[in-house]
């Protein structure tokens, strides 16, 4: 006879992740669905630490974040997502769970956690209900959470295509870093959720889309080859492109802020002077420098000497996410 199942409680640990090749719109907006291939890699330093707990005493789900109680939207997106997980009304587990994520970045730093946050909640409840998904499968449901959230479930160097994301190379391919220079710690005003809706009302994302394959194919070069001359002028044309669709939807999304510019002048002087540095960007104006290991610190030192940032953040390579407890 099988035991009785006595406890739904488990604990998770996803990084986040940063794009090499950026997802901007959605094929399937409900199922987030990528309408072009993305790569990216994991931040070992950047990450959320989740527990879900089915419990029979509760009476609604219970979301805390960051020690403060989750509300409006950001509540209902995760009740949603148990939703996808607990399945049947009649399964023989408690209905609601009480859920306590905690980031180990600064709050507000600009630095997405939505990747972080949907890996970790989508590995803590399938644990906490013993549900065995392989990790194709944890990867397809943390991205109907957030898309981006599918790369954060495999480790290293990570591609999403369709419907779950894969690894393409581990952690220690290849001795990268993320430096990010954070120039504002406001709340963005259009999320990428709204974004990826409008990224089809600009003409340029068709061109952007139909020239996918040849960048994502260049990025996967790249990091096969460890060819940082190649990877640099492939990511930096890539996020350019991402922003040239955002700067010309419907309305227009201007993401960047004068600080952002002056990193970008930066990081390309830099590489031109033989640093191994290039420049990405996310929806947002914080600038992520991605560099060999060895000169880390001399752009954390090139981000400290420009007017406008508040924070510069680093971090390594990581792997998958992981069940901790
Ligand atoms: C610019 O994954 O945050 O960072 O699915 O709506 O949560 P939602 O979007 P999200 O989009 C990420 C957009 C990006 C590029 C990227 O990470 O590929």
């Amino acid at each position: 006879m099988p035991k009785p199942i006595t406890s739904y409680k488990s604990t998770a640990l996803a990084m986040s992740n940063i794009a090499l090749i950026k997802y901007w719109g959605n094929s399937n907006e409900a199922l987030r669905l990528p309408i072009n291939p993305s790569i990216s890699f994991n931040l070992r330093d950047l990450y959320t630490t989740t527990t879900v707990e089915f419990d029979a005493a509760l009476e609604r789900d219970e979301v805390v974040i960051d020690e403060a109680p989750a509300q409006g939207g950001a509540y209902a997106r995760v009740v949603k997502h148990l939703d996808l997980v607990r399945g049947e009304p009649n399964a023989t587990h408690p209905k609601f769970a009480r859920v306590i994520s905690h980031n180990n970045f600064p709050m507000g730093a600009g630095i997405a956690s939505s990747a972080s946050a949907f890996a970790a909640l989508s590995v803590a409840a399938c644990a906490a209900l013993q549900l065995s998904k392989s990790e194709a499968e944890l990867s397809a449901l943390a991205r109907q959470g957030s898309g981006s959230a599918s790369r954060s479930v495999p480790g290293g160097f990570v591609a999403w295509r369709d419907a779950h994301a894969y690894t393409i190379a581990p952690p220690d391919h290849w001795a990268l870093m993320d430096v990010i220079g954070v120039v504002s710690s406001g709340h963005k005003k259009t999320g990428s959720t709204e974004g990826h809706a409008l990224a089809p009302t600009s003409p340029l994302q068709a061109a952007r889309v139909a020239d996918t394959e040849r960048r994502f194919g260049l990025c996967e070069q790249a990091i096969r080859q460890r060819d940082f001359a190649l990877l640099a002028e492939v990511i930096e044309q890539d996020a350019l492109m991402m922003h040239g669709v955002m700067m010309t939807s419907q309305p227009p999304l201007m993401y960047w802020l004068p600080a952002s510019m002056a990193i970008m002048h930066a990081v390309q002087e830099l590489r031109a002077s033989g640093v191994a540095v290039a420049f990405t960007i996310d929806a947002g104006p914080n600038i992520h420098c991605i560099c060999e290991s060895a000169v880390a610190p001399q752009v954390e030192a090139m981000l400290n000497a420009i007017q406008g940032v508040k924070q510069v953040l680093s971090s390594q390579i990581g792997g998958p996410a992981i069940i901790v407890r």
